[in-house]
């Protein structure tokens, strides 16, 4: 009877060492994975573009913007590479062409065009990112990924009403 019990607890032992490991390392599905890739590609790309915006921006109202978002989406991108880090996803990308471009474009304006290029490229991005992080909040698998989506999407949504609301006034 004792052998029994202890078999018992040690074989539920198992089970739930398993449940656990599965919520770990190298255990995410394609969804989740392609989407804490992309997410993390979206992320850099967006402190990238904002660190041009801090130094080219014409207005102080835009400038301010840039500097929210490289603060915001820096500290975003930490927290996103420790839970990739957490589940035995690797985030170090080659480049990120897209990026190079819209930054490259960017380069070639100057005061109130840049101004606006530069507003129009962060809605554009937000609005990218909202619908990926919606999409991973609903269809996601992980837990802990959708919780993250879920606490970082009211962020997001915000920068993106302050990058409208400063576009009407351009
Ligand atoms: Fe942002």
């Amino acid at each position: 009877m004792k052998t029994t019990l202890a078999l018992a607890f040690i074989a539920a032992g198992l089970v739930l060492g398993n449940a656990a490991r599965a919520e770990t390392k190298g255990s995410l599905n394609s969804t989740d994975e392609k989407f804490i890739k992309e997410a993390a590609m979206h992320g850099k790309a967006e402190v990238r573009i904002s660190q041009l915006g801090i130094g080219k921006a014409d207005d102080k109202a835009v400038k301010g913007i840039a500097e929210q978002m490289v603060k915001d989406h820096t500290m975003l991108n930490t927290e996103l590479e420790t839970l990739a880090k957490s589940k035995g996803v690797d985030l170090s990308v080659a480049g990120d062409p897209k990026a190079d471009k819209a930054i490259a474009n960017l380069e070639k304006e100057s005061g109130k065009d840049f101004d606006k290029a530069f507003l129009k490229e962060l809605q554009k991005g937000h609005k990218d990112t909202i619908s990926a992080f919606e999409s991973e909040s609903k269809d996601g698998k992980d837990s802990e990924i959708k919780a993250w989506v879920d606490k970082s999407l009211p962020t997001i949504r915000g920068h993106l009403d302050h990058i409208k609301g400063t576009m009407k006034g351009k």
